[in-house]
């Protein structure tokens, strides 16, 4: 059996009793006042990017698979993350799909046997990651052989650069970084749009507060 490194905090935080909390302190509460990106537009967004035959990486309590629409009744939907509580928490709410679950650190090659995905999420994913914008890329490359060609990726992570944060942003934000729970402190616009063009065809994002909403698809 595979042995992951499991150590990293911003993955290591999502006890049940977190997830338990998850959406209200976040997707409630931080999305709407500290970060300045309700809920609403992360959902609209998904509704707009997401296929019938997805995968789902970083999948905290799966909040968005449960509310987005897909175009058919019966998609293929597969969670992917490291964390086994998110995995069972998301798995569990979303049950009615019979989701696929695939336990992997996005920051090791990933050796999953799955036919590839038409839509790639991950939402809230890169922030939890460690290291500069560069070195958490890698995880475009360990995904790019689940997105079936010409499939599209998208998703949306919190920044530090290039984007405004009121007082509050910033408070919470050296707070979650000094715990580990962030990793984004040098994160910033330019680098993300850098490493999407870099991998990507058909790059867009979208700044909303200090949240980045980014979409490509593969070459
Ligand atoms: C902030 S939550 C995002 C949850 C959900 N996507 C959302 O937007 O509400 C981050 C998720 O990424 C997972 N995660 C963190 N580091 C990871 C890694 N290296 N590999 C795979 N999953 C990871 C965590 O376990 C957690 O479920």
């Amino acid at each position: 059996m595979k042995k992951f490194n499991d150590a990293t905090p911003g993955q290591a935080v999502y006890t049940k009793r977190m997830l338990g909390i998850y959406d209200f302190l976040v997707l409630g509460i931080s999305n709407q006042w500290i970060w300045k990106c309700p809920t609403s537009h992360l959902l609209e967004f998904y509704n707009r990017q997401i296929s019938s035959n997805h995968l789902d990486v970083g999948v905290g309590t799966g909040y968005f698979l449960d509310h987005c629409v897909f175009s058919n009744t019966d998609p293929r939907v597969a969670l992917m993350d490291l964390n086994l509580n998110s995995l069972a928490s998301a798995a569990a709410r979303i049950e009615r799909y019979k989701p696929e679950t695939y336990r992997a650190n996005v920051l090791e090659a990933i050796d999953i046997d799955a036919a590839a995905f038409e839509s790639i999420g991950v939402n809230y994913l890169l922030h939890c990651l460690p290291g500069s914008m560069a070195e958490k890329a890698v995880c475009f490359d360990h995904l790019s052989p689940c997105l079936a060609a010409g499939g599209k990726l998208f998703g949306s992570t919190i920044l530090s650069g290039g984007v405004k944060r009121n007082w509050a942003a910033k408070r919470l934000m050296a707070f979650y970084n000094k715990k580990g729970i962030f990793g984004n402190e040098e994160d910033e616009l330019k680098g993300l749009h850098e490493a999407l063009e870099e991998r990507f065809v058909e790059v867009k994002i979208k700044v909303i507060g200090c949240v980045v909403l980014f979409c490509g698809s593969k070459k």
